[in-house]
């Protein structure tokens, strides 16, 4: 948007007696030489006790603060939060119609100011008292549509609702600002999803805060007591020894072979943490379930599973997460997969006699 001083000038500016005092104040802030740092509060200062900001005003500021008047101008120029032409003697209205404001009725909006105020934005009204712009997003987007009357957000508007604000304001009164349907905050509109129990006065302090309380000690340095982390999948157990060098992460081992690494490395698992899952010395019937319709569990793992008395679907879909972290654990060349392909409910669905998308491609032969 090109932004220029406005055609028609005033004659003179001065700074009230008291917003003068203000100003030489405010250069006093800076070091000797730095004075045109006061620059932005000076302007806003002029600008706030004209209403908007001419250019006998900039100039005056310039000459306040020993600066070319070109670096004032390029200052008032630049900052859209200065007003170069007359703004409404009660209120200058800046509606956002930035994405979020636009997808929720910034429009209509902005069809209010142009019906109640001035056809065309920076435009006065016919009573002089009021003038609009559009802005970019003015950060209240959880609330939009909105708009910043004066130094206040209006925010969940609706046509209707701004228009009875232009209509208090023109009144003289004041508007409440903040959400125009009730809301606290920034909350979601339909209720509180978080922070429910704090604001129902059931939780005195937020999760951290409450482990914290409940731990009773802030500042115990870590000495190796803590209870392990389980990063079965990263090996981080160190109850195994590391895949060794070379070794392809995902590729599937000869099957035989992976039964013999597995029965070899069997996890002696520390209480609470890893639990072996319950194993059957053979399948029930004699008749195991085709585990390779679990997605991730190739020719190899099957014979790794069954090798560790895992011949079922309901036998996978009943791990617990300590057997699951045990199995992860265990999967030699592949640890981590249980987990990470969810075995425990591709098995559910399995053993209830559904169906998955890719036991269906197991069905249809579409999987080697
Ligand atoms: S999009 Fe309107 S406040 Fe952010």
């Amino acid at each position: 948007m090109l932004r220029r001083l406005h055609h028609d000038q005033p004659e003179s500016f001065v700074f009230t007696p008291a917003n003068e005092a203000w100003a030489r104040a405010q250069i006093t802030k800076y070091p000797e030489g730095r004075q045109a740092s006061a620059i932005i509060p000076l302007l806003w200062r002029a600008q706030e006790q004209e209403g908007w900001l001419t250019r006998p005003a900039i100039e005056h500021v310039a000459d306040m603060l020993g600066m070319p008047y070109i670096r004032a101008l390029e200052v008032a120029t630049f900052y859209f939060m200065f007003q170069l032409q007359p703004v409404g003697s009660v209120a200058h209205v800046q509606v956002c119609g930035t994405t979020s404001c636009l997808v929720c009725g910034a429009e209509d909006l902005i069809g209010v100011c142009k019906s109640k105020i001035a056809n065309s934005a920076h435009t006065l009204s016919a009573d002089g008292k009021f003038s609009w712009e559009e802005v970019e997003c003015l950060g209240a987007c959880s609330n939009a549509p909105m708009a910043q009357i004066g130094k206040d957000y209006y925010e969940d508007l609706t046509a209707e609702s701004l228009a009875h604000i232009l209509d208090e304001l023109a009144a003289g009164r004041v508007p409440q600002p903040g959400s125009q349907k009730g809301r606290y905050a920034a909350e979601p509109a339909s209720g509180l999803t978080s922070l429910a129990d704090y604001a129902a006065g059931r939780a005195k302090y937020n999760a951290s805060v409450e482990l914290a309380m409940a731990l009773g000690d802030t500042v115990k340095r870590i000495d190796g007591s803590e209870a392990p982390v389980l990063t079965p999948w990263l090996g981080g157990t160190a109850r195994s020894a590391p895949p060794s060098q070379g070794q392809p992460a995902q590729a599937e081992a000869p099957a035989a072979a992976a039964k013999t690494a597995a029965t070899e490395r069997l996890v002696e698992a520390p209480a609470g943490y890893l639990s072996r899952p319950e194993p059957l010395a053979a399948a029930r019937g004699g008749v195991a379930d085709d585990l390779k319709k679990i997605k991730g569990v190739g020719p190899a793992l099957e014979v790794l599973l069954n090798s560790l008395g895992i011949f079922h679907f309901d036998q996978v879909a009943s791990w617990t997460g300590a057997e699951l972290a045990w199995i992860d654990d265990n999967l030699e060349g592949f640890k981590g997969r249980a987990s990470r392909d969810d075995w425990v409910a591709q098995a559910k669905l399995l053993a209830s006699g559904g169906e998955t998308e890719f036991s269906k491609r197991v069905d249809k032969g579409d999987v080697y």
